[in-house]
């Protein structure tokens, strides 16, 4: 039986590897952001390599375009029982520079969003009596400068993950969440540009800070979210997985 992922911001980055390193463990999977055209390397990497994919074009922080987007992917590629809560933006300033919209944008897509996927695929897993729920935390959940709405978010995340184990765990569905620490996407372009030194300058600084010595590549972050879907990590529920090259706490 061939089972289906929903992976959310999967047009690129964490969520793009994530999306085809699901396809190549079995899972047909639906590759969802904001305009579906985005998401068309992501499907067709997948195709490549032999897997199954669509594209959906979705705002996981509306409620009738995600009703929608996970009634179509039941329709399309059959009931999803996997749900990867990737899809985030940041909106960085520090706190007397943040502005009302800084702070809501933040909130919608990460919390909101998790939220609003996550209700409308456990019917589908509740249905089944099997599911996985991996969530996308981050380091910065244990507070970062300039990241009060991010922080708040991320770190949002991490008990919205443990109450989806307890209220979830009866239908054999698993909750986890994974926070990787930095990771060499597009999202840190725009951190870069904002301290005003290159990406490259960006990922040498960072890199020196690291206790493996290099930054992380959204193919680390990727083995984590696979681990916690597995057959092998039915056990393993209301985790948070530090993916950042050392300790965090
Ligand atoms: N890159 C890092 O170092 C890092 C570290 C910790 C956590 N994370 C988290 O990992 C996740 C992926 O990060 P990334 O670095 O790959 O980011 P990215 O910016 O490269 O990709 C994020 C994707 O999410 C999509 N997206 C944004 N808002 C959306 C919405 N409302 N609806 C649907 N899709 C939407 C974007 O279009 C984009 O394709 C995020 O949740 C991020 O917070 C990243």
């Amino acid at each position: 039986m061939t089972r289906t992922a929903i992976v959310t911001g999967a047009a690129r980055g964490i969520g793009a590897a994530t999306a085809i390193r699901l396809a190549a463990d079995g899972y047909a999977v639906a590759v969802l952001d904001l305009d579906a055209t985005s998401c068309t390397d992501t499907v067709a990497a997948i195709e490549e390599a032999g897997g199954r994919a669509i594209a959906i074009g979705a705002n996981v922080a509306d409620s009738a375009a995600v009703t929608d987007a996970v009634a179509r992917v039941a329709d399309e590629l059959g009931a999803p029982t996997v749900l990867v809560n990737n899809a985030g933006i940041l909106r960085d300033n520090l706190l007397f520079k943040m502005t009302d919209d800084d702070w809501d944008a933040v909130l919608a897509v990460h919390l909101r969003g998790a939220f609003l996927m996550t209700r409308a695929v456990q019917a589908h897993q509740v249905e089944a009596k099997w599911g996985r729920i991996v969530n996308l935390s981050s380091t910065s959940a244990l507070g970062n400068r300039g990241q009060a709405n991010y922080a708040a978010a991320k770190a949002g995340m991490q008990g919205f993950t443990k109450t989806l184990a307890i209220e979830l765990g009866r239908y054999n569905v698993t909750a986890n969440s994974v926070a990787p620490g930095f990771i060499a996407t597009d999202m840190l372009r725009q951190t870069a540009e904002r301290m005003g030194i290159t990406n490259e300058q960006l990922l040498e600084g960072a890199a020196k800070e690291i206790p493996v010595g290099r930054v992380g590549q959204p193919e680390d972050v990727a083995a984590a979210v696979s681990f916690f879907c597995s057959e092998a990590a039915s056990f393993v529920s209301g985790q948070v997985l530090y993916v950042a090259g050392g300790p965090k706490a």
